[in-house]
């Protein structure tokens, strides 16, 4: 650093370097054993194209799907831009899915590390809220419908459910307020909440060191540590350079397309949400309003818990992987009622 710049921010270069030379353990030299950085890259892009699309769109329910459509006909590169964004939200969901599964089948949640799992469940919550406001600000029929049966099964929770539905609408009914209020849960509140549990579960992941896992064929190199920087921070880079080909490949071969406009007057066939949310749609066919909401509620709590009810079924039967059968059953059941729910039409 030249003499400049030390006396003006007089930073410890020598804190910096430890931070950056961090020992991480030789696993994670399968990059995908180090899915935890894909949805950390992603999310920047997110940022970065979302702030560029706030300089064009307008949240009004007049407005807003003529800006989307202004964006995507006639901003110079508009077009890309929303694509990026688009097919950026959905490898964010899918490689956050990914790390988490890592995590869960790898039994790398276990003590100490309850905690940045319990944290992970948020981001991937928070996550999806991501999607829905956004796919909602688009202000299509399928869109516009999505979001209105959302805002329904939100009102028939127990308890809460009414206050929370109409804090989310701005009133008693979708209206007015509802895309400004979507507008600011997608620009500003969800994605600070985000940065912050984000902080939280990296510092986690900072404080108790990804957990060293160990292979039969393992090879020499993997063995023992290597320096975070220069290392996997290259890996990462190389990662994040594959990831730009794949979006703007994804954003030219499947650009982001606009349906017809949001009708509150007229109800699609079909209403089909995000793919990310389709089980809950099957699920609540299959179980009927009340049941649903329930077993979802009690599904989100034991998602939450879940490092402490392994904890309990490892302590009763400790020789058993109950773990990996019942991920294994969950993951079945989910991908299953997700593809019911696509070809059911
Ligand atoms: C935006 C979303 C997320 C980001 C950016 C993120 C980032 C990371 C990073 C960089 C690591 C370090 C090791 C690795 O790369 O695997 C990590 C570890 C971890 N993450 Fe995440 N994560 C996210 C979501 C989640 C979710 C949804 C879960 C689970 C519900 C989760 C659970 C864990 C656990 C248990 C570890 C510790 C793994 C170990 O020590 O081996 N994370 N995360």
């Amino acid at each position: 650093m030249s003499g400049f710049w030390r006396s003006r921010m007089p930073v410890n270069e020598e804190a910096i370097k430890e931070f950056g030379s961090e020992a991480v353990p030789g696993h994670l030299k399968r990059w995908w054993f180090a899915l935890g950085g894909t949805p950390a890259y992603l999310f920047i892009v997110q940022v970065f194209t979302g702030i560029l699309l706030t300089f064009y769109y307008i949240p009004n329910p007049e407005k807003a799907y003529d800006s989307v459509r202004y964006i995507t006909e006639t901003v110079p590169f508009g077009w890309y831009i929303r694509g990026m964004h688009l097919w950026g939200s959905h490898l964010l969901i899918v490689a956050v899915i990914l790390h988490m599964m890592r995590a869960f089948f790898t039994g790398t949640y276990r003590k100490p590390r309850e905690l940045t799992w319990v944290l992970g469940v948020l981001l991937l919550l928070l996550m999806m809220g991501m999607g829905f406001t956004g796919y909602s600000l688009v202000y299509e029929q399928l869109s516009y419908w999505g979001a209105t049966v959302a805002s329904n099964l939100t009102e028939s929770a127990p308890g809460i459910g009414p206050i929370l539905a109409n804090f989310i609408r701005g009133g008693a009914e979708i209206g007015e307020n509802t895309l400004t209020r979507f507008y600011i849960f997608h620009i500003a509140a969800v994605p600070t909440l985000l940065v912050m549990v984000l902080a939280g579960h990296i510092w986690m992941v900072r404080t108790h060191g990804v957990k060293e896992l160990h292979f039969e064929d393992e090879e020499e190199s993997e063995k023992g540590t290597f320096p975070f920087f220069p290392n996997h921070f290259l890996t990462e880079l190389l990662v994040g350079l594959v990831l730009m080909v794949l979006l703007s490949t994804l954003s030219v071969v499947f650009p982001a397309t606009l349906a017809d406009p949001a009708n509150p007057l007229v109800t699609p066939e079909h209403i089909k949400p995000e793919w990310y949310f389709l089980f809950t749609f099957r699920w609540l066919k299959l179980a009927g309003t009340d049941m649903a909401i329930a077993t979802m509620g009690l599904f989100a709590l034991l998602f939450v818990g879940w490092p402490w009810v392994d904890k309990l079924l490892r302590k009763k039967n400790p020789s058993s992987e109950a773990s990996v059968l019942i991920g294994s059953l969950v993951t079945l059941g989910l991908v299953g009622m997700t593809m019911w729910e696509i070809f059911s039409g």
